[in-house]
């Protein structure tokens, strides 16, 4: 227990389609829509780095500038920024990633799936536990972000975990649900996993979330995967194959999560965000007792 080695390099998958963002995805990638002020992939990725991550491996397609340049120096708005004298916003866009932390960018030549995507980031990531992080779950928390609390749990297990929530029984068929069985150091082993089963074919409620830390021998289980739900190669069913020769844990997380991957859940993110921050909290508190008193809820 606890021999694995440490966690490093963390994927994200930024290839979708974002079909349910159409028309705003169109030119640009779902990962990169603000929540207030800051893109979904940023906060994603400051998740993953105070979580000790050094190494970040995007896995994108079409429209890939956006989110390469968004990482990268912005020489001609940060020279006028400091030339006017406006340091606070020149912060903002010049410390998003450390000097010494590593992007790396590679491609998925087509939307085959997010198991496709993972495999297209193995020659990167080599033999070693890696995360993923699903940028469009957004999960806001007081303490440790959820991937330090996971990276927490494989230190002591030494097994691949993943991030699960308690789900209402009408959305088993949005998420991949886990069975779980409870093991002698009271952690959550999955016995099964299933693609967006029906609630009366749901081994549980708990569903999983964009937060895994993987073995690197999903890959050779994902190369052996054909395309499953929705015609995709699923993540889902290479984590099946893989309980079949080692143990993964579910982990139910601290923290507030928003499916931001739909609309309400982007909206619901935006709220909550405005509402915590200092300049826009007041005016957002007025304009919603407006809307409420005009709408007669209260
Ligand atoms: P989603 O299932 O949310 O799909 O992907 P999507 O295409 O992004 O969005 P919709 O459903 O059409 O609106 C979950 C994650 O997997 C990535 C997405 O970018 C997202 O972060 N993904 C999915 C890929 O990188 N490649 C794929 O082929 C599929």
């Amino acid at each position: 227990m606890g021999q694995s080695k440490p966690v490093r390099k963390a994927v994200f998958p930024v290839a979708g389609l974002g079909t349910r963002f159409l028309p705003a995805t169109k030119s640009i990638p779902k990962e990169m829509l603000p929540i207030v002020d800051k893109p979904l992939i940023q906060y994603a990725v400051e998740e993953a780095l105070d979580a000790g991550i050094d190494t970040l491996i995007f896995v994108t397609s079409r429209n890939k500038h956006a989110i390469s340049d968004h990482f990268d120096t912005a020489f001609e708005l940060q020279t006028r920024l400091a030339e006017d004298g406006k340091t606070e916003l020149l912060k903002r866009i010049t410390q998003i990633v450390p000097d010494e932390v590593n992007l790396v960018y590679v491609t998925q030549p087509e939307a085959l799936g997010l198991g496709h995507a993972i495999l297209c980031a193995e020659t990167i990531v080599g033999d070693e536990p890696f995360a993923i992080l699903l940028a469009d779950d957004m999960i806001r928390n007081r303490g440790a972000g959820a991937l330090e609390q996971m990276i927490e749990l494989h230190r002591e297990s030494g097994s691949s975990v993943i991030g699960v929530e308690e789900i209402p029984d009408e959305l088993t068929t949005s998420y991949g649900i886990v069975g779980v069985q409870v093991n002698e150091q009271r952690q959550n082993a999955i016995h099964t996993i299933v693609e967006k089963p029906k609630p009366e074919d749901a081994p549980s409620r708990l569903g999983v979330v964009g937060r895994y830390i993987l073995d690197s021998s999903v890959f050779s289980c994902l190369r052996r995967v054909t395309a499953g739900s929705g015609g995709e190669i699923q993540l889902t069913d290479g984590i099946a194959a893989m309980l079949q020769t080692q143990p993964v844990l579910a982990f139910p997380f601290d923290g507030e999560r928003y499916d931001c991957g739909s609309r309400h859940g982007f909206i619901k993110a935006t709220i909550d965000y405005a509402l915590e921050h200092d300049e826009l909290r007041e005016d957002m508190l007025d304009h919603m007792h407006r809307l409420l008193k005009t709408s007669g809820r209260i």
